[in-house]
């Protein structure tokens, strides 16, 4: 399959990492050009492409056929739209937008562009999450009746001198929650009403520094997720997975996924199930199976993909349509908090 043609725009933290999948993965994409009006290109591997400061100039010069998007939240709906504009397919990394307005209108324009999308939702590849969802589609557990989500780590002081970091936007419910709020519609179904709690308490930044959230899926399942990014705890997808090594393994599963006939325990993956075939109750005994699945890097999985939709016409993971209905799960957790009672999240539909 030819590699594709890829440009980035935004060269910081993580559109750096975006480079450095793309030049491990050769046989998957080359990449282009960076775009970044202010980040140094002589501060890391560029692999012989081209740098601009100014995206738009990039584009028209290069014209790749594919492009990442690694910029500022408010950045995503316009670059996006450019990329429409331009008939270049697009991976745009979370949050979709930064509004539910832009949301819907950047839904409507891949649409009618006829581009391919995916969202950075790169937890989605994690062979854990994978085999997850294949135990659930296979009925193996039942009917999904209940999940629990555990996110608490501490991020350390000097991660807060970034400004935009203490103000309303650049806390974990957008940053960090709306990762585990995908993972959830994915393993569990449609978010169908959200009940919110937010607090800022430890830190008095204007910023939320902890949330809970109660979920209703349109199956009827019933969830919960705690955040924190002042509590410190081994309990978050991050540490148990792997998926990245700033954080330290800690080998614990934070999510608890029960079923009529069974459950599962992510991200070390442990199902359980009666012990005797067929004895299901609480007075029956319950036997463990470790699934342990072998790693396998979330942003590789990710990039080639990415290829085989654009290559194969493979279906999307995320599409920006699916990114658009987790943004609005997650915006619902901040808006049912400040007006203290449940909330919708706004449905995205295609057509
Ligand atoms: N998938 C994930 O796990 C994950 C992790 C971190 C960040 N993100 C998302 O990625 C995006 C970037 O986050 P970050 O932490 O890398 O931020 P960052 O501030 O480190 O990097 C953003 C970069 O974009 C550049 N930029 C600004 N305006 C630009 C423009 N017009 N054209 C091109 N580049 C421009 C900035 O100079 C900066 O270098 C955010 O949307 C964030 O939510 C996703």
């Amino acid at each position: 399959m030819k590699p594709l043609r890829i440009a980035v725009l935004g060269a910081g933290m993580i559109g750096r990492r975006h480079i450095q999948t793309i030049l491990a993965l050769p046989e998957v994409a080359e990449l282009a050009a960076v775009a970044d009006p202010v980040a140094n290109p002589a501060q890391f591997q560029l692999g012989g492409a081209a740098w601009f400061t100014d995206a738009q100039a990039m584009l028209d010069s290069v014209q790749p056929e594919a492009v990442i998007i690694a910029t500022p939240n408010d950045l995503h709906a316009r670059q996006g739209q450019l990329c429409c504009d331009l008939g270049i397919h697009f991976l745009v990394e979370k949050p979709v937008t930064a509004s539910l307005e832009e949301a819907g209108a950047l839904v409507r324009a891949v649409e009618q562009s006829g581009v391919k999308t995916l969202v950075g939702h790169h937890r989605r590849y994690l062979a854990a999450v994978e085999q997850a969802k294949r135990v659930i589609d296979t009925g193996a557990l039942g009917a999904l009746v209940a999940a629990s989500v555990m996110w608490a780590t501490r991020k350390p002081d000097d991660y807060f001198l970034a400004d935009w970091r203490t103000k309303a936007g650049g806390g974990p419910l957008l940053i960090n929650a709306i990762h585990e709020i995908d993972l959830l519609r994915y393993l569990c179904g449609e978010i169908r009403l959200v009940s919110g709690l937010q607090s800022h308490a430890m830190r008095g930044f204007a910023v939320e520094d902890s949330a809970a959230a109660l979920f209703q899926f349109d199956n009827g399942c019933l969830g919960t997720l705690t955040l924190t990014d002042a509590g410190l705890s081994p309990w978050t997808i991050e540490q148990g997975s792997e998926e990245n090594s700033n954080f330290p393994h800690t080998g614990q599963n934070a999510y608890r996924l029960a079923g009529t006939k069974g459950s599962l325990e992510l991200p070390v993956l442990r199902s359980w199930g009666p012990r005797i075939p067929g004895e299901i109750g609480w007075n029956k005994p319950l036997a463990s199976t470790d699934l342990a699945p072998r790693y396998r890097d979330p942003y590789q999985a990710q990039l080639r993909h990415f290829q085989r939709l654009i290559r194969m016409d493979e279906a999307p993971v995320v599409s920006v349509l699916d990114g658009a209905n987790t943004l609005a799960a997650t915006l619902a957790v901040a808006q049912s908090s400040s007006q203290g009672r449940p909330c919708a999240p706004v449905r995205f539909t295609s057509g």
